[in-house]
């Protein structure tokens, strides 16, 4: 039967590669771990050409299989060309790092393997995205994981779960066999069997009737299917997948789930870290989707530019958010065999997820590149054949660009006209019709804002997103839009604020929340939200009309908002006027009396948010803030071992009201002892008050203790437990 073995640990590592490292001396390789980045990168300020380079991974291997199984090697994610060889013998090539591979390796295995990974991870002109310039870093390495796979020599090769939903709900399967079997047996599980039938091979696969519950953004009922492969009436191999039942349609009126309309409010992910880059295991992808998720309050992301982790894709199936996910490039169309990468691509990615009932739609398209009608029209006509349950949509910034996708998917910078934030849809299109439009980005390079700017530029960039979003939600033939973007990331020295950052999120590159992010999570109901954008100091904003510190701008689900200020208390309501658009319009704060001019009093703030006239969330601000505590959290305490685990920490200095202090630089030491460490460097200095890091397990169970140490305050002592 099939078995699964991942190969994760103790790889050897060495950073260059030749020849020789086929199946030379071991003594030149360091230990290292999957996933792995080639280089560790500092923070900011570094060239990308550091981890530009090529080098040679190493595995010693056993693994036992009977005559008659097969066993393949498969790699997850390798930056950017892989050359791949076992015990001396090459198995072959792959071109882009953002898609899997493998390789069928029986033949030449023996007693004890060697397996030879060349990486190259230079920016090879060959490879979508590379040509030109991107607004990005790739990072190198084999940065997500590999796994040995044992089956059968007649074995299923994929699966294809299409679910049928409507009046009455059931599905349809394709399973992909290589070599020969005679039947095929299918359940359907719940928590327990909800459906099993038997199939002859070639026999149409298909279930009708079925109780189930559909997958949506509140309930994202997820589903088993587990396929049994049968010769000689003997089950030779099981392929198990998730999927759930849903519908998805983007219309001219709009996108539609399960039949329900839903505006869509999105941002845009790089799938990038501080320090390792792309090379982050399993649970900091899943928590990144929890952010978006739950920090955010967004219904869908886009994967820009490439095909994600299939950790994150797991729990955006998990928690209910709709993902667009799209092939590599970033504006530059290479040569024929560029294109016919590109198209590989598309293969590969759809291949790998077709089952992931999050994503609802294929980006077929290079990021905003200029039309090319046979490139376009392979790309697209190959997503069909391959699913035809999604829609395709190809991202541009053009307009009366050829439609020849499904969803006209348009990145539109329009805001520097503040009174039409995104264009009419047919002004884009040029058509004379409606088409299925979404925005798939706005903001970005247009007002970069560090979460440690001054407080005017951030109510601008709040403003910025808040004007977008209401705009969207007011033009019904837009189905939503994705905003640029949910985390800052490190870029090439082309693009970013010259230290290889681009400070486009609404949250750092630590996911620490600037402001704007409550623009996003106050439009959800997850939870009461109360963020008056604010850093509650005299001098932080210049004069405006004798009272420093005003208008100031709250954001908020609530229905009123008190402010109090010494003995004057007011209430405020949403200015639900000027953004129509907006569930949850953000609140202005003027005519305040207490606080006059530059020069009086200054005073403490209190913020009360009320729902029904009871207040449901309250925040202060102290007048005379001063650093009065060093605040350390985790965001996990238990860990796993194994392959290794990874949580954040954040650090941060915090005034006597619990607000961050914006402006304090120190620095901390973090001391870490038992079964792990700190990824990237251990004296951390506080940016904008505030700063993460990831510690990482070393595989073994037992205990990691933390001690953070500052000048200022007593040390702060953690512990996390590895199961
Ligand atoms: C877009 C591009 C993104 C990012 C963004 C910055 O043109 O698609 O990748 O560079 O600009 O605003």
């Amino acid at each position: 039967m099939r078995r699964i073995i991942p190969l994760n640990r103790d790889w050897g590592y060495k950073e260059s590669f030749d020849e020789n490292d086929i199946l030379g001396n071991d003594k030149e390789f360091s230990k290292v771990q999957l996933p792995h980045a080639n280089k560790t990168t500092p923070y900011n300020c570094f060239d990308e050409k550091m981890y530009q380079f090529v080098s040679a991974y190493r595995k010693n291997f056993k693994v036992d299989h009977k005559a008659g199984e097969r066993v393949f090697i498969d790699f997850e994610g390798v930056m950017t060309y892989a050359k791949v060889y076992i015990n001396g013998h090459y198995l072959g090539d792959h071109k882009g790092g953002y898609t899997p591979f493998s390789f069928d390796m029986t033949d030449y295995l023996q007693e004890e393997n060697v397996l030879t990974v060349m990486v190259d991870s230079t920016e090879r002109n060959d490879i979508p995205p590379f040509g030109f310039t991107i607004d990005y870093l790739c990072y190198g390495g084999i940065y997500r994981e590999v796994n040995l796979r044992v089956v059968d020599e007649n074995h299923i090769d994929n699966v294809f779960v299409k679910p049928r939903v409507g009046e009455t709900n059931g599905l349809e399967l394709e399973v992909f066999i290589k070599g020969q079997a005679e039947m095929i047996e299918v359940c359907i599980f719940d928590e327990a069997e909800i459906a099993r039938k038997t199939f002859n091979l070639g026999e149409k696969i298909s279930f009708d009737d079925l109780a189930v519950s559909l997958w949506e953004i509140d309930a994202p009922k997820l589903y088993e299917a587990s396929v049994n492969l049968i010769k000689d009436n003997q089950v030779i191999d099981t392929y198990s997948t998730r999927f759930g039942f849903r519908s998805c349609e983007f219309k001219t009126s709009g996108f539609y789930l399960n039949g329900k309309k839903i505006k869509i409010r999105g941002l845009n992910r790089h799938q990038a870290f501080p320090y390792v880059g792309y090379a982050m295991p399993k649970r900091a992808q899943k928590k990144d989707a929890d952010i978006l998720k739950y920090d955010l309050g967004l219904n869908l992301v886009r994967t820009s530019h490439y095909p994600q982790s299939r950790h994150f894709l797991d729990r955006c199936d998990e928690i209910g958010l709709l993902v667009f996910e799209e092939i590599p490039g970033w504006q530059h169309i290479g040569d024929k065999a560029w294109q016919d990468v590109a198209v590989e691509n598309v293969r590969e990615m759809i291949e790998r997820d077709w089952n992931h009932p999050s994503i609802i739609l294929w980006g077929t398209r290079i990021n905003e590149s200029m039309d090319n009608h046979d490139f376009y029209k392979s790309t697209h006509e190959l997503a069909k054949s391959l699913d035809d349950t999604r829609q395709t949509g190809g991202v541009r910034c053009i307009e009366n660009s050829e439609l020849i996708e499904d969803v006209y998917t348009m990145n539109d910078f329009n805001l520097n006209d503040v009174n039409k934030p995104l264009r009419y849809q047919r002004e884009v299109t040029g058509l004379d019709r409606e088409v299925p439009y979404l925005v798939t980005e706005y903001n970005g390079h247009m007002y970069p804002t560090k979460r440690f700017d001054s407080e005017e530029r951030m109510v601008e960039h709040c403003k910025r997103h808040l004007l977008v979003q209401n705009d969207m939600m007011l033009q019904d033939n837009i189905s939503g839009a994705i905003g640029w973007c949910a985390f800052d990331y490190n870029t090439h020295f082309q693009f970013g604020s010259g230290d290889r950052i681009c400070y486009h999120g609404v949250m750092d590159m630590f996911r620490i929340p600037k402001f704007a992010s409550y623009v996003y999570k106050s439009q959800a109901d997850h939870d009461y939200v109360l963020e008056p954008v604010t850093l509650w100091a005299r001098g932080e904003k210049g004069e405006f009309e004798g009272k420093s510190f005003l208008p100031l701008t709250v954001l908020s689900n609530c229905e009123k908002i008190s402010v109090t200020v010494k003995d004057e208390t007011k209430f405020f309501y949403p200015k639900s006027q000027t953004y129509k658009g907006l569930s949850h319009a953000p609140f202005e704060v003027k005519d305040f009396e207490t606080i006059q001019d530059w020069g009086s009093g200054w005073q403490d703030g209190i913020f009360k948010g009320y729902v029904n006239d009871q207040v449901v969330v309250e925040k202060s601000f102290s007048a005379a803030p001063i650093a009065h505590d060093l605040e350390v959290s985790l965001d996990d305490v238990v860990l796993e071992s194994g392959d290794y685990d990874v949580t954040r920490m954040l650090v941060k200095v915090v005034d006597q009201s619990g607000n961050i202090l914006p402006y304090i630089n120190e620095s901390v030491d973090v001391h870490v002892i038992g079964v792990g460490q700190i990824i990237g460097p251990k004296r951390l200095n506080l940016i904008g008050g505030c700063i993460g890091a990831w510690i990482k397990t070393n595989g073994q169970a037992g205990s990691i203790e933390i001690s953070v140490e500052s000048d200022r305050f007593e040390n702060k002592n953690l512990s996390i437990q590895v199961k």
